[in-house]
């Protein structure tokens, strides 16, 4: 893989000439050569009492490590709604995508292919599922050897379970624990080794309003409510633990968006996909500090936890 990492730009040309120089190798091991700048001295002449030395100088601009390779970004539940959305202004930014299938009957993400070709990887991908995470961990390295962005966005929200005083439906709750909470540690866990060979080293996951505990108001969604909580509980423990290796968790919520969330298209949200989409990117491109706060909405505003 080639790798560059610097651009040198002749700035300016001069000649030196040097009387009687006691140690000449001395002086130009004096001249600076530091990053900013380098001097090549291209030509030595030695007269009977002068020397004169033929100097450009060059700016040097580090231009960090520059592969061949795009940057890379993973994104789960890509077939619709937030996830389609996100693997669409990914690839815009000029990103190669890796976008997890699961709905292998939905065909939006292959209108994309046809747009955005090699770009745009599709990996067949069920979060609840060990073994097509690994695969898909394996695919990434393989194809990447690194992963920059990670977004665990798949998620349901189907639970035929009523408040308090009605029935419960502790089977939906475990499927949505599986695939909301586990889902994203077993997929955040398979390339948190290629995270940290990444160059952004962002591992964001889309979380929810629906997670605060602070700003709690439901009577009623357990299922769904308490896997975001405990997704959010998930996401402080990974940032504590990561840390150290320069990775920045992020915890979105995504706005009240038009997708299929509810099991069909619910046009009564309040912004499109690719609103929020773009909110989001803009967000993680900003690269936050780790020491910034993690639990933010698509357009930075701080959520309380
Ligand atoms: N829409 C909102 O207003 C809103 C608000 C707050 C947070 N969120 C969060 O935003 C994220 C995206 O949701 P969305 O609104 O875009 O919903 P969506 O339109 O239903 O998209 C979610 C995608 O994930 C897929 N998925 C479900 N189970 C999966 C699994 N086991 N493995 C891989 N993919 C799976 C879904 O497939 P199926 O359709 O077959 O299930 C769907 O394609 C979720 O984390 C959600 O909790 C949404």
């Amino acid at each position: 893989m080639m790798d560059i990492t610097k651009l040198a730009m002749a700035t300016s040309k001069f000649y030196l000439f040097i009387r009687n120089p006691t140690n000449i190798s001395h002086f130009f091991h004096q001249l600076s050569f530091n990053s900013k700048f380098s001097l090549e001295i291209t030509r030595k002449m030695k007269s009977k009492e002068e020397y004169c030395i033929d100097v450009s100088v060059f700016t040097i601009i580090h231009i960090g490590s520059w592969n061949k390779m795009k940057q890379t970004v993973y994104i789960t539940g890509a077939d619709r709604g937030l996830g389609l959305a996100l693997t669409e202004v990914f690839l815009k930014s000029n990103f190669k995508v890796f976008a997890g299938r699961y709905m292998n009957d939905w065909t939006e993400l292959d209108e994309l292919k046809k747009e955005f070709g090699e770009d745009l990887d599709i990996v067949s991908l069920d979060v609840t599922d060990q073994k097509s995470v690994d695969e898909v961990a394996k695919y990434i390295e393989k194809n990447a050897g690194q992963l920059d962005i990670l977004i665990n966005n798949a998620a349901i929200y189907k639970d035929r379970s009523e408040d308090i005083f009605g029935e419960f439906n502790y089977e939906d709750m475990m499927k949505l624990f599986d695939t909301n909470v586990f889902g994203p540690l077993r997929v955040s866990k398979s390339v948190v080794p290629l995270l940290m060979k990444g160059n952004r080293k962002i591992l964001a996951n889309i979380s929810s309003e629906a997670a605060s505990l602070t700003d709690s108001w439901r009577k009623k969604e357990y299922g769904y409510c308490m896997s975001k909580s405990a997704l959010n509980m998930q996401l402080t423990i990974l940032q504590n633990q990561l840390k150290e290796f320069g990775v920045k968790v992020l915890a979105f919520h995504p706005g009240y968006v038009r997708t299929y969330i509810f099991g069909e298209f619910n046009p009564n949200a309040t912004i499109d996909a690719i609103e929020s989409a773009t909110g989001i990117k803009e967000q993680i491109l900003k690269a936050p500090a780790i020491e910034e706060h993690m639990y933010i909405d698509y357009q930075g505003n701080k959520l309380n936890w």
